[in-house]
C-alpha cells in the first residue's frame, strides 16, 4: 500500500504579484504533509489561503514550486491517470450526456473501447445514476451534477483522489447526502483522498485527518486526529467537541 502513499516535503509556491509588477506573492509556505495510502486528509482554511493552489500542484496542473511531491516515493511529473479530481463547479459539458461526461474522464486511458464502457457503467452504478446516463447536464439536479462528476473523477480508478470543496454549491441536505455516499465510496474503495473544504462539519465527518491551514503565505497552522469510529454521528459529543475545536481557529480572539 506504501505506492499510494502521498508526500509533501516544504513545498512552497510563489506567484506574480499582479498587484505590483516585479514582485512575487508567496501563496505557498513550507507545506509538509504525509498522506497514508488509503488515509483521508481533509483540509480547511479561510479563503485565499492557498488550498486549490496546493491542488493544482497535487493534480500536476502547476510544476513550478519549490520542495517536493512524492506519489509512491517518486516525484510527480504533470497530471496522471492516477490521479483524480473533482472541482467545485463541476465542469460537465453541457452538450454530452452524463454517460459521455463520465466517459470524458477516460480521454487518455489505455482501456479498450469495451472495457472503458465497462468502467462507465460501473462508476454510474456507484454514484446511483444509471437510470439518467442518457440525460444532459440541464436535465439534472446539481447534486446529480455532482455525482457525475465523482464519477468521471474516479472512473480511470485513481490511487488519489483529490476533491476541491465538491459540494460547496449544494444545499445542506444535498450536501449531507453526498457527504455520506462519499464516505461509502471511501469505505469501499479505499482511495486516498484528500479534500479541501469551507465546511468543518464536513472535514470531521469525513476526515481521518483534519489539515488547517492559515494565509499570508499559506501554511499548516495545525492537523488535527479525528479518531471516531466510522460512519461518524454529528451529534455525538466526541464529534461536536471536535468540531468546536476547530471552529475555534476561525474565530478571532475576542469574537468568541
Ligand atoms: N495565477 C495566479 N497568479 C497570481 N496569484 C494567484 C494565482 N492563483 C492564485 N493566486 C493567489 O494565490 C492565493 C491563494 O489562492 P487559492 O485559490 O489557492 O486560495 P484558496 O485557499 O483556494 O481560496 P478559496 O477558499 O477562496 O477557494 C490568493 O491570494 C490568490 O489571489
Ligand atoms: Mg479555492
Amino acid at each position: 500500500m506504501q505506492s499510494n502513499s502521498l508526500v509533501l516535503d516544504r513545498v512552497s509556491k510563489q506567484f506574480d504579484n499582479p498587484q505590483r509588477p516585479g514582485e512575487t506573492l508567496r501563496v505557498l509556505d513550507n507545506i509538509r504533509l504525509d498522506v497514508r495510502a488509503g488515509e483521508f486528509v481533509s483540509i480547511v482554511g479561510a479563503s485565499g489561503c492557498g488550498k486549490s493552489t496546493l491542488l493544482r500542484l497535487l493534480l500536476g496542473l502547476d510544476q513550478a514550486f519549490d520542495g517536493q511531491i512524492l506519489l509512491g516515493g517518486k516525484p510527480i511529473r504533470g497530471t496522471g491517470l492516477e490521479r483524480g479530481i473533482v472541482f467545485q463547479d463541476h465542469r460537465l459539458f453541457p452538450w454530452l450526456t452524463v454517460r459521455e461526461n463520465i466517459a470524458v474522464g477516460l480521454k487518455n486511458s489505455p482501456l479498450s473501447a469495451r472495457e472503458k464502457t465497462e468502467a462507465v457503467r460501473e462508476h454510474l452504478a456507484l454514484v446511483g445514476l444509471e437510470a439518467f446516463a442518457d440525460a444532459y447536464p440541464q436535465q439534472i439536479s446539481g447534486g446529480m451534477a455532482q455525482r457525475v462528476a465523482i464519477a468521471r473523477g474516479l472512473v480511470n480508478r485513481p490511487s488519489v483522489l483529490l476533491l476541491d470543496e465538491p459540494f460547496g454549491a449544494l444545499d445542506a441536505l444535498t450536501r449531507t447526502r453526498l457527504q455520506n455516499e462519499l464516505q461509502g465510496i471511501w469505505a469501499r474503495e479505499r482511495i486516498t483522498m484528500v479534500l479541501v473544504t469551507h465546511d468543518v462539519d464536513e472535514a470531521v465527518f469525513l476526515g481521518d485527518r483534519v489539515v488547517v491551514m492559515q494565509p499570508n503565505p499559506g501554511r499548516i497552522r495545525r492537523v488535527l486526529d479525528v479518531d471516531l469510529p466510522r460512519p461518524r454521528n454529528r451529534s455525538d459529543s466526541a464529534f461536536i467537541t471536535l468540531r468546536d475545536d476547530l471552529l475555534s481557529d476561525f474565530i478571532a480572539p475576542g469574537q468568541a
